[in-house]
C-alpha cells in the first residue's frame, strides 16, 4: 500500500497587518496583556472587499499546486477546512473548484475548527492509501476578521484570532520511509458550548428560551435580532477551561502518535502545534522535554488562524529550511468541540 506524501505546500496571509496597539481603537486592552497571555504581537486581517476565506485558500492552493509540479486540472479531490466559510452553505470546496476551473471533482468541507486541517489530512490519507485519488488538494483557511466582537465585551477572544490560509497537495508515494506514518483523531463533546459560536444555528428551542414562541416565530429563530443583540453571533470562549484541557490533550495525542510508530519525543525533528496560544505551545514543549529547535511557532505574527494555523506554520517552517527531507515531523491540534488530533510523518 502506498503512503501519502506532501508533494507541495503553500500559504497566503493578507497584507494588512493589525497590531495589538491597533486593537486599542476598539476595546480596552493593552499590548502587554495580549503578548504576555498569548504571545501574539500582530495578526493579519483580510482586505474587506476583495478577500474571502475561499480567495485566500485559492492563493495558498496555487502555490502548493505549482510546488507539486502539477496543474489545477490534475487535482482529483478537494478538502476544505474552515469555521468561517464564505456562505453558511454551500461550503468553500465548491468555490475553490469554480475559482480554479477544476474538473467536476469531489469537494468536501470539514468543520472541525482548530483540528480541521488534521482531520482533512487523515481523510485524504485514507483516500490515497486505498488508491481512490492521486492528487488531493487540502486547504485550511479562515477569515475571522468578519466575525469578531471588536468591543471590550469580546476582547478575550477577538485579540487572539487572525486571517490566513495554508494548503497542501497530497500524493501517493512508494518511497520507503517517506510520507504520513499515522493520524490520530479524538473528540469529547461534553464541553461543546465552552468554545462555540451559537448562532446562526438550529438549537434555539433546545435552550428553552423560545418555548412560548409559535411556529412562525420559531421558523425565524435561525438568526434573530435578539441573538444579534445578545452577541450570540460572535464566538464564545471560556479561555481558562480551554487552556486547562488543551495542555492535557496536546501532549497526550503527540505521545500517541510517537508510541504508535515506535518513536520518542527526542526523535522529533519538528513539532508543528496548532497556534492556539504561545503559552500552550510552551507548556507542551516543556512537558515533552523538547528543545526550542524542535518546535515551530509563528503565532506572534499571525495570531490563531484556526484551521489554517497548522499548514501556515508547516509551510513557513519548510520555507525557512527547518524541515528537510527525511525529517520526522509531528503535527498536532486541539480546539473547539473539543476535537484534537495528531499526525506523524516522514518529510
Ligand atoms: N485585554 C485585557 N484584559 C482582558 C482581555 C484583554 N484582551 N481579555 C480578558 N481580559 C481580562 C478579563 O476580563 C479578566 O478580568 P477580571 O479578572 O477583572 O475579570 C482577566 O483579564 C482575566 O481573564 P481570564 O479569561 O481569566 O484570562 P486568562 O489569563 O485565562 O487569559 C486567555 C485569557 C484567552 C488568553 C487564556 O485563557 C487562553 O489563552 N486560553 C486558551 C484559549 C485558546 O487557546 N483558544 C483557542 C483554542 S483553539
Amino acid at each position: 500500500m502506498p503512503r501519502t506524501k506532501v508533494a507541495g505546500i503553500g500559504m497566503y496571509v493578507p497584507e494588512n497587518i493589525f497590531t495589538n496597539n491597533d486593537l486599542l481603537k476598539y476595546m480596552e486592552t493593552t499590548d502587554e496583556w495580549i503578548e504576555e497571555r498569548t504571545g501574539i504581537r500582530e495578526r493579519r486581517y483580510a482586505n474587506r472587499t476583495t478577500e474571502t476565506t475561499t480567495t485566500m485558500g485559492v492563493e495558498a492552493a496555487k502555490i502548493a499546486i505549482e510546488r507539486a509540479g502539477i496543474t489545477a486540472a490534475d487535482i482529483d479531490f478537494i478538502i476544505f477546512a474552515t469555521l468561517s466559510p464564505d456562505y453558511y452553505f454551500p461550503g468553500c470546496g465548491v468555490l475553490v473548484q469554480r475559482a480554479m476551473k477544476m474538473k467536476e471533482i469531489g469537494a468536501l468541507d470539514i468543520r472541525n475548527q482548530c483540528s480541521g486541517f488534521l482531520y482533512g489530512l487523515s481523510v485524504a490519507d485514507q483516500f490515497i492509501k486505498t488508491g481512490m485519488y492521486k492528487n488531493i488538494l487540502l486547504i485550511g483557511s479562515e477569515k475571522h476578521s468578519f466575525g469578531l466582537d471588536m468591543t471590550t465585551r469580546g476582547r478575550n477572544i477577538s485579540v487572539i484570532f487572525g486571517d490566513g490560509a495554508g494548503a497542501v497537495v497530497l500524493q501517493p508515494t512508494e518511497e520507503s520511509g517517506r510520507g504520513i506514518l499515522s493520524t490520530h483523531l479524538h473528540s469529547d463533546g461534553e464541553s461543546a458550548e465552552i468554545l462555540a459560536m451559537y448562532n446562526p444555528g438550529t438549537h434555539a428551542n433546545h435552550w428553552g428560551k423560545y418555548a412560548d414562541f409559535d411556529d412562525a416565530e420559531i421558523a425565524q429563530m435561525f438568526m434573530s435580532n435578539k441573538m444579534v443583540d445578545d452577541a450570540q453571533n460572535f464566538p464564545f470562549m471560556d479561555g481558562p477551561a480551554v487552556f486547562k484541557k488543551a495542555i492535557v490533550k496536546f501532549p497526550e495525542v503527540i505521545k500517541e502518535s510517537l508510541e504508535a510508530n515506535g518513536y520518542l519525543a527526542s526523535d522529533i525533528n519538528m513539532l508543528i502545534p496548532h497556534q492556539a496560544n504561545l503559552r500552550i505551545a510552551q507548556f507542551v514543549q516543556q512537558k515533552l522535554g523538547l528543545k526550542d529547535e524542535q518546535v515551530f511557532n509563528n503565532i506572534q505574527r499571525y495570531g490563531n488562524t484556526t484551521a489554517a494555523s497548522v499548514p501556515i506554520a508547516l509551510c513557513e517552517a519548510w520555507q525557512e529550511g527547518k524541515i528537510k527531507e527525511g525529517d520526522l515531523v509531528c503535527l498536532a491540534a486541539f480546539g473547539s468541540g473539543f476535537t484534537w488530533a495528531s499526525a506523524l510523518l516522514k518529510w
